[in-house]
């Protein structure tokens, strides 16, 4: 497995690569490695004949009381684990070989309108620092096909429009969210949860499949599920942003004639921040 420190390097392999008429496949990550991360690595694998992996905890995209400092970062782990599945190159770069010029660059990428919906209102300038490290990303590593986790709904849309606005010539696959075996929704801040409030987690993705259910059972009114939903969750400990029945690519509210509908929903356990979402129907 290549490991990559520096932009020259990870640049001067890929062009190598992309020389001799391989495809190139990128996965980011903030690392602290779990199986959903390494899911994104079987969808890219009949697409690309190498599979990169960044791993960089990106500081613009975290707010001045957000967890920066004491997200988990456990780079020998990450790199055992994919070694362990034959990932073939991982770029690791520091951040400030990332951001040489410094951390708040005069430039960033704006997706007007669904950067400020559901998360982004409640971590404003998040997807800001999302699409413009992505957007770097893709420069320096010149993915051929990218692929990123439906866990983070919002993110995929938000990315999915910069790719599509900005002609990037990089295709975006989405990858289904990998699970605990009581349905919480694989996430590295998950083990900030105490075991009890672990107990607890998998209410919210319990809630999101029963609004579903009612859903797929004929009830329209979004508006009252949407409360009732919040109602239930706060019951049961949330402390709840939002509980969200959106269209699945503007995010905006589903109404009756909505075709693509998607539950999203973010709230608090104690000091954990937990999202999750999913479709009205299973996937086959
Ligand atoms: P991170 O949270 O490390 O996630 C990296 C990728 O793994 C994202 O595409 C995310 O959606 C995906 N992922 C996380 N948990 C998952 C799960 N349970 N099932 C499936 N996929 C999952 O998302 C980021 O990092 C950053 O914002 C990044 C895109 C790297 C930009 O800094």
């Amino acid at each position: 497995m290549k490991l990559f420190y520096d932009r020259a390097s990870m640049r001067h392999w890929v062009a190598e690569q992309h020389q001799s008429g391989h495809r190139i496949g990128l996965a980011p990550t903030m690392g602290n490695l779990h199986s959903g991360h390494l899911r994104l690595l079987d969808v890219l694998r009949p697409h690309a004949d190498f599979r990169v992996v960044s791993i960089f905890v990106n500081p613009t995209q975290f707010g001045p009381h957000e967890d920066f400092d004491r997200y988990p970062r456990t780079l020998e782990r990450d790199l055992e684990q994919l070694s362990a599945v034959g990932c073939e190159a991982v770029f690791v770069p520091s951040v400030e070989e990332m951001y040489p010029y410094g951390r708040d660059p005069l430039t960033r990428v704006v997706v007007r309108d669904l950067e400020n919906r559901l998360c982004g209102a409640f971590r404003p300038g998040h997807f800001q620092g999302v699409a413009t490290v992505v957007s770097k990303l893709f420069h320096l590593v010149q993915p051929d096909i990218a692929c990123f986790g439906e866990k983070d709904w919002q993110q995929l849309a938000v990315l999915r429009a910069m790719v599509r606005d900005l002609d990037m010539p990089v295709e975006i696959l989405g990858c289904p969210t990998e699970r605990e075996p009581d349905g919480l929704a694989m996430s590295s801040r998950n083990q900030y949860l105490s075991p009890e409030e672990r107990q607890r987690a998998a209410i919210l993705n319990r809630t999101l499949q029963q609004s579903a259910t009612a859903i797929r059972g004929g009830l329209r009114d979004f508006r009252m599920l949407e409360s009732s939903a919040m109602g239930l969750l706060q019951k049961s400990g949330f402390d709840m942003e939002y509980f969200s029945i959106a269209d699945a690519e503007t995010l905006e509210p589903a109404e009756e004639q909505t075709l693509q509908i998607r539950l999203l929903a973010a709230g608090r356990l104690g000091q954990t921040r937990l999202i999750d979402n999913r479709p009205v129907e299973d996937a086959p």
